[in-house]
């Protein structure tokens, strides 16, 4: 179908993986721009990928001078809704960002909305679906060895606006798209309001679907190190168990089965994880399916803004449980209540063990190796 006019803002340590991706779907995308404030960072990805196009230091002038069909902005979500209002202004077709998709509720509405009011395809990058691992799992729940999906467990020792919203969002496609009906939450601890992702210390929540299913999710420090040895940011384990058994798999390539096609006996193993070989290799995928979608509206990808924006509420609708001590059914009617980032700001207690930054966090029990 040829190949799609991109722009690309934002060229730091995603943003990178993002254009190595759709240079490695070369049929598929046209890099007609980049932008970022840091001219330096600019000058080197030109280098690293032997690219020879436009630079930018300001986003409006690339979308102006460009017309991409496609922009991609791989920036903090500060920068989120703006740029959807950019993309409005100047006709794109499809937009590509990296979660947490927004800072409040009322802002991924409003994003969502203007991506559906202009025909704007959008997603988030949720794409942890694609290491292998994940495939596996996800291909044992459809082939029906777990038999029917009871419960569906994750558990992140990186904190909500990290890992938390990518896991929410796995909860939701392990369940076959099953939508949430209501939640209750649990939540503590103002240290890591302070984060360039701001979320409490640790979230609980308890999750029913509209099919029946139950869900769990935990992200935080409390939350169970399954691989002390390994770094905490891909120590995260999605947990699915059916009527006849139950699977996992892990970010960091950690991998288990219990069920019929083991002998009811658990087994488990490895595959190369998160930093090690997958990072660089699930985004190329990613980008083909997002292709795919671009081509055929029938191909909707897994990361959309839709599905996104309710893996966002159901978020939300967790923190406002623990808030206001309530059950929270879903959808959520009136948003126009204050947001949750600052009442938690406001509200959250100091506690012993945790008096001053996140890092107090990660002591004693709950102590992890430091990544570079
Ligand atoms: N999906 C994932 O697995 C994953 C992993 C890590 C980070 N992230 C997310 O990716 C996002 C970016 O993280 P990162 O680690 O790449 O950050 P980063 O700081 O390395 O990169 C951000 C880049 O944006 C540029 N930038 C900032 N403001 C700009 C502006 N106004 N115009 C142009 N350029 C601008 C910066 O100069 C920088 O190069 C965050 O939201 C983070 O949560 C996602």
């Amino acid at each position: 179908m040829g190949k799609h006019r991109t722009a690309i803002m934002g060229l730091g340590v995603r943003g990178k993986t993002h254009l190595k991706a759709m240079l490695e779907n070369p049929d598929s995308y046209e890099i007609v721009g980049i932008c970022d404030i840091r001219e330096e960072v600019m000058e080197d990805v030109k280098k690293m990928f032997d690219l020879d196009v436009p630079a930018y230091t300001d986003v409006e002038k690339m979308l102006d001078e460009t017309r991409p069909e496609v922009f991609v902005f791989v920036t903090y979500p500060d920068l989120r809704l703006s740029m959807i209002e950019l993309a409005v202004k100047y006709g794109v077709r499809a937009v590509s960002l990296e979660k947490p998709m927004a800072e409040s509720m009322a802002e991924a509405r409003k994003m969502t909305q203007l991506c559906e009011e202009h025909n704007i395809k959008a997603v988030v990058c949720h794409q942890q679906k694609y290491l292998k691992q994940m495939q596996d799992l996800k291909r044992k729940i459809d082939s029906g060895a777990l038999g029917k999906v009871k419960k569906i467990f994750a558990e992140c020792q990186p904190w909500m606006a990290q890992l938390g919203t990518h896991y929410m969002d796995y909860m939701i496609w392990a369940n076959g798209g099953s939508r949430v009906k209501s939640v209750i939450g649990h939540v503590h601890g103002p240290a890591t309001m302070q984060d360039d992702h701001p979320s409490p210390d640790f979230l609980f929540g308890e999750i029913l679907f509209e099919n029946g299913a139950r869900g769990y999710l935990e992200c935080g420090y409390f939350a169970e190190q399954h691989n002390p040895d390994m770094y905490r940011d891909t120590d995260n384990r999605l947990t699915v168990w059916g009527e006849d058994g139950y699977a996992y798999a892990e970010t960091d390539g950690y991998w288990g089965e219990c069920s019929s096609n083991t002998g009811s006996k658990l087994v488990t193993g490895k595959d190369p994880g998160w930093y090690h070989f997958q990072e660089k290799e699930i985004q190329t995928p990613y980008y083909t399916e997002y292709a795919q979608w671009l081509d055929d509206d029938s191909k909707v990808h897994s990361c959309n803004i839709q599905t996104a924006l309710h893996g966002y509420e159901v978020l939300e609708a967790i923190v406002l449980s623990a808030l206001d001590n309530r059950r929270v059914d879903l959808p959520l009617k009136e948003i126009d209540y204050e947001p949750v980032m600052e009442r938690m700001k406001k509200e959250l207690p100091w506690f012993d063990g945790c008096d001053k930054e996140p890092r107090d966090l990660y002591k004693g029990d709950w102590d992890r190796p430091e990544r570079d």
